[in-house]
């Protein structure tokens, strides 16, 4: 097993960050909470322990914490603003004084700790990630069968195509298509699985059923319930038929786990049940990605040979196109939008722009105009092009496209889409907007 370099918050919230700046080093380090740091060194014994925070004069590290870290004989560093002068923390503790840690003091600090104190090699890549992941996997699960809500996202991909390779037809994917993809989002996924990776994914068109459920509503919240309560739904019958099933597969990914609190981050986590499955149904989960951020998970998918359009594809909500057709959704008006959102994405992308935007897609806004086609009047409905840049999709700015793309996106959509004869841009940022409309 690798053993990990475990990095604590003493006081404040610098522990992601250092985690980053270790992981940058291809040193494999996790999370943890100081006063778990005994149980953890124990059972994972960590190559080295990184204490963080603003450490000014306040006596932060419990004095049982400085028995155990002594008493493991493991190297410790002290980092962060006042390390170096806190008394309570003993010589034996190395300490740097730096609240950056990109700045060259930091470096030259971490790199004489990590690869020196601690004997760490700069070998966790993504291959060997996937690699050493693949062979547990393998031994843990056995012959046991593995079921999965394959959304077609990126973290949904690698996780499926990750337990695949361990386990082979063992992994059930059930791809729950709900009707609100994007055009040729799900066939494209379901091809690249079946003629990549040789996995087959069983697909539920489901969108008949859904739309069904939706009829006559145009509550934003409501739809979104609707939605998801209908998601459960049609997926709790379809895994009904695999009850042999012991476990589920999910793609949680490292900020979810840190967010939702530490709790030890394990391959296979122990005995859940999961929210909306049938409770007979209790399955243990199956988290391979739990301690990755997202772009490593990309670049783990990329080490797999995951396509590139799959791996770096943009943010999708999970209400897919329902939330970006306003009013009441139907399939004549979802066709729409698809349409719209295709040419869209195709012209950002022509341009070279799309890869430095976070999110680029087209909205139905269920507002008619009039307008003038071939001649004749028509009264159609309005699109709105949104285009954000953002860092975490918690604050974004709107993206200033020139203006001969956004001239070929409304020729393009006025002319192909028939119904559409009128474009408009969505200029507003997060706050006050939200990215998506609903
Ligand atoms: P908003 O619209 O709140 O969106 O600014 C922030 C980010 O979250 C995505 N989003 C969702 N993702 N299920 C998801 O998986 C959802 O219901 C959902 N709603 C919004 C959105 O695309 C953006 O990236």
């Amino acid at each position: 097993m690798r053993r990990p370099v475990l990095i604590a918050d003493v006081s404040g919230k610098y522990a992601q960050l250092t985690a980053r700046a270790v992981r940058e080093r291809e040193i494999y380090c996790e999370v943890v909470r100081p006063a778990a740091l005994p149980d953890e060194i124990k059972n994972k014994r960590p190559a080295g322990i990184i204490l963080t925070g603003s450490f000014g004069d306040e006596k932060l590290i419990s004095d049982e914490l400085i028995i155990e870290l002594s008493r493991a004989e493991v190297p410790v560093l002290a980092i962060g603003a006042g390390a170096a002068v806190q008394k309570t923390i003993p010589s034996s503790i190395s300490a740097a004084l730096a609240p950056d840690l990109l700045c060259g003091e930091v470096d030259t600090v971490f790199k004489d700790f990590l690869f020196g104190r601690c004997g760490c090699a700069a070998d966790w890549t993504a291959l060997n990630f996937a690699e050493e992941t693949i062979s547990r996997l393998k031994r843990e699960l056995g012959e046991s069968k593995v079921i999965c809500a394959f959304s077609g996202g990126v973290d949904s991909t690698v996780a499926a195509v990750m337990v695949h390779k361990a386990i082979g037809d063992n992994l059930i994917c059930i791809f729950v298509d709900h009707g609100m993809m994007r055009k040729n989002e799900g066939d494209s996924i379901m091809e690249t699985l079946k003629n990549t990776f040789d996995m087959k994914v069983i697909r539920v068109d489901a969108s008949g059923r859904f739309l069904t459920k939706l009829k006559g509503v145009t509550d934003p919240e409501t739809k979104r319930k609707i939605i998801g309560a209908e998601f459960i739904e049609v997926f709790s019958e379809y895994a009904a038929n695999h009850d042999d099933a012991k476990y589920l597969l999910q793609g949680t990914i490292y900020p979810d786990v840190l967010e939702s609190g530490l709790d030890g981050a394990d391959n296979v986590k122990s005995h859940h049940n999961v929210g909306g499955l049938p409770e007979k149904m209790s399955l243990e989960l199956v988290e391979p990605l739990r301690i990755l951020f997202k772009d490593e998970v990309r670049r783990v998918g990329a080490a797999l040979g995951i396509p590139e359009s799959i791996i770096n594809r943009q943010p999708f909500p999970g209400p897919g196109l329902g939330v970006r057709c306003l009013g009441e959704l139907t399939k004549q008006r979802l066709d729409i939008l698809r349409e719209c959102d295709a040419i869209v994405r195709e012209e950002l992308e022509k341009s070279g722009l799309a890869k430095d935007i976070w999110q680029y897609f087209a909205v139905l806004t269920n507002v008619s105009s009039v307008g003038m086609k071939d001649g004749r009047r028509t009264y159609g409905e309005i699109a709105a092009i949104r285009a954000v840049r953002s860092i975490d999709a918690m604050t974004a700015e709107y993206v200033k496209i020139p203006y001969d793309i956004l001239d070929r996106i409304t020729e393009r959509i006025t002319v192909e889409v028939e119904q559409i004869s009128r474009v408009v841009l969505d200029i507003t940022g997060k706050p006050p907007s939200t990215i998506e409309w609903e």
